[in-house]
């Protein structure tokens, strides 16, 4: 099963649509689950994919499938007080979180935006960097995704991805695997809707590997890619700049 195609039986068919609909359902409980789920783990790791794709001050950079934009406000703290964050995703109940928290702690610098990553509404060469957290397993179009990635950053920005795998390390990697089988839904249910954190699951499971993530990212126009894991490999980040 390729991840495109995870997801719980009663879906479909147009995982857009699926995914669309699950994101709304838990929009309100998402930042919650998140922070419960990985142990607060969640933060530091976007600091560090935002410390690999290397914004610098005064830079304009995007943050795609952005959610209730907490990648986003991070991207925030590297760009300066010149910098600006463009956060996009199609599930417009994540958003309008993502809006509330820009209203709060913005300093207007943060405009947030409902946009689909496949049809990305930016010119070429807009922005300095693009940045995608958790967000790329939920496309149905993975490479469209880095393709239109690539094609919003300037010659020289950088693409990062930071997104679950599946673990390098034998001995972690059953031990995730049951964590996320049945300790994860079990949680999740008591709090938000367990049927989405069982797709979750799946789609890790079915998700491309780290070489299928870098070949993609090849073939998108990026070059120079590195990886980084994280939590013995369950998360890795990809980063490539644009040839
Ligand atoms: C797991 S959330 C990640 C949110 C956020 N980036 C984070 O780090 O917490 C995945 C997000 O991807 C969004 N998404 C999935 N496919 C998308 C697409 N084609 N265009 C825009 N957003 C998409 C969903 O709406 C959801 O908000």
């Amino acid at each position: 099963m390729r991840a495109e195609q995870a997801a719980p039986s009663h879906y479909t068919g147009d995982k857009s649509e699926y995914v669309r609909a699950m994101f709304a359902g838990i929009a309100h409980r998402y930042d919650l689950l998140n922070s419960v789920l990985s142990f607060t783990r969640h933060k530091a790791w976007r600091r560090t994919a935002v410390r690999l794709a290397a914004p610098n001050l005064g830079d304009t950079v995007l943050d795609v499938c952005t959610g209730t934009g907490d990648f986003a406000f991070d991207l925030l703290r590297s760009v300066g007080p010149g910098g600006y964050v463009v956060g996009s995703d199609f599930c417009a109940p994540m958003v309008s979180i993502g809006k509330q928290k820009a209203d709060a702690r913005g300093h207007g610098q943060v405009g947030m935006m409902v946009a689909d990553t496949l049809r990305l509404p930016y010119p070429a060469n807009t922005f300095d960097c693009a940045t995608v957290g958790f967000g790329i397993r939920n496309v149905a179009d993975v490479q469209q995704a880095f393709r239109e990635m690539a094609r919003v950053v300037r010659p020289g920005g950088r693409v990062a991805c930071l997104e679950f795998n599946r673990p390098t390390n034998p001995v972690w990697r059953p031990v995730v695997g049951l964590y996320e089988r049945h300790v994860l839904p079990r949680i999740a249910g008591l709090l938000s809707r367990k049927e989405a954190y069982e797709y979750l699951q799946a789609s890790i499971q079915a998700f491309h590997s780290r070489e299928e993530l870098t070949e993609m990212m090849k073939l998108a126009g990026l070059g120079n890619i590195r990886l980084k894991d994280l939590n013995l490999g369950s998360v890795c980040i990809h980063v490539g700049s644009k040839l």
